[in-house]
């Protein structure tokens, strides 16, 4: 019967073995993790705009190298994520089809406008660096494709954090001038930042079954304040001060407690209405209208191939 199978399945979940594609699984799992993988893939390939914007304006060779080179690596992991999201039995051009008609989700943080050099340094720290406290526990998740994904996507975060935070670095031991931009773009993707790693615990709908199911690890306020507590000593060790009038270091629990989210901001980004929105998905049917001949050649390409095959 079913709940002997689904028994069965949370069992190996449990026994922390691997679920792959041609496995049983129940509905829901596969619901959730093509939600899931679907949103973070489209996360990715939308990432590339706020910061391909200031692919022509980098200061110097070694900085456009190292832009150029992260950007490419985010159209990487989001075809990286397509492919494993089509292991669950959805087509890619399904999914792009959601994201460019406004139904598919992507992560709020890529809604927020690049507006000075140092954002770039500051999305590298503080976006990467939420990415990876969120992603290094998904290597570990019960979905094989997704996990083993994780794997090589974690650690080129990690060097795009690095240059981000050295980035920062040199900004601000640099000028006054150059100093107060990467405060101005701290204070302005902080906040953000935070919103990455999703609601409150008490209102993630999916967090309860997602974790049950191995999907996530960890919750989202208890990835969140990981997240907090590993960045305010490097805030400070750059000579930056977080935004946020009511942080302070808790001596009994030794975790940084923080001031309160602005959860309706979220919410209003996440239903489509930031800062940059429309700008996002606008350029993405752009460039998916400007690539069709590449599809269409690709086609013809398979179709002339098969054909000298049968010949
Ligand atoms: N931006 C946009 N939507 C969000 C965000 C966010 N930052 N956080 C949560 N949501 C959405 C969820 O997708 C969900 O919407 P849905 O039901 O329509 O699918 C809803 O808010 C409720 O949230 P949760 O129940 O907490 O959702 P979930 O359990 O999926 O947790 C999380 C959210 C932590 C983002 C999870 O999906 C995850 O770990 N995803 C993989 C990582 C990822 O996508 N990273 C993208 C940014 S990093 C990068 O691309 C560089």
């Amino acid at each position: 019967t079913d709940d002997e199978r689904e028994a069965r399945f949370q069992q190996r979940v449990d026994d922390e073995e691997r679920i792959e594609p041609n496995d049983w699984m129940p509905e829901g799992y596969r619901k959730t993790l093509v939600r899931q993988i679907a949103q973070h893939a489209h996360s990715e390939i939308v990432g590339m705009l706020p910061e391909g914007n200031w692919i022509t304006r980098a200061p110097s060779l070694r900085r456009k190298a190292a832009l150029l080179a992260k950007v490419q690596d985010e159209g990487g992991h989001g075809l990286y994520l397509y492919a494993a999201a089509e292991t669950l039995g959805k087509s890619r051009e399904e999914m792009v089809d959601e994201l460019l008609s406004g139904k598919a989700k992507y992560s709020s943080i890529f809604n927020y406008p690049t507006l000075t050099w140092a954002d770039i340094g500051a999305i590298g720290w503080l976006v990467d660096g939420a990415a990876i406290m969120n992603q290094i526990p998904l290597c570990r998740c019960s979905y094989g494709p997704y996990s083993r994904a994780m794997i090589r996507v974690c650690k080129e975060e990690s060097f795009h954090q690095r240059q981000g935070y050295e980035l920062m670095l040199s900004l601000a031991n640099g000028t006054p001038e150059q100093k107060e931009m990467a405060q101005d773009a701290l204070n302005r993707w902080w906040w953000p930042s935070l919103m990455m790693f999703g609601p409150p615990d008490g209102d993630s709908v999916h967090s309860g079954k997602s974790m049950a199911w191995k999907i996530k690890r960890f919750s989202n306020d208890d990835l969140r304040q990981k997240f907090i507590d590993a960045t305010v000593p490097q805030a400070h060790y750059l000579g930056l001060e977080i935004p946020d009038p009511d942080l302070k270091f808790n001596e009994e629990t030794g975790h940084w407690d923080i001031g309160e989210i602005d959860w309706t901001e979220f919410q209003n980004v996440v239903a489509g209405n930031g800062p940059c929105n429309r700008q996002r998905i606008k350029q993405r049917r752009a460039a998916h209208e400007n690539g069709a001949w590449v599809r269409e050649a690709a086609v013809a390409f398979a179709e002339k191939r098969r054909a000298r095959k049968a010949a």
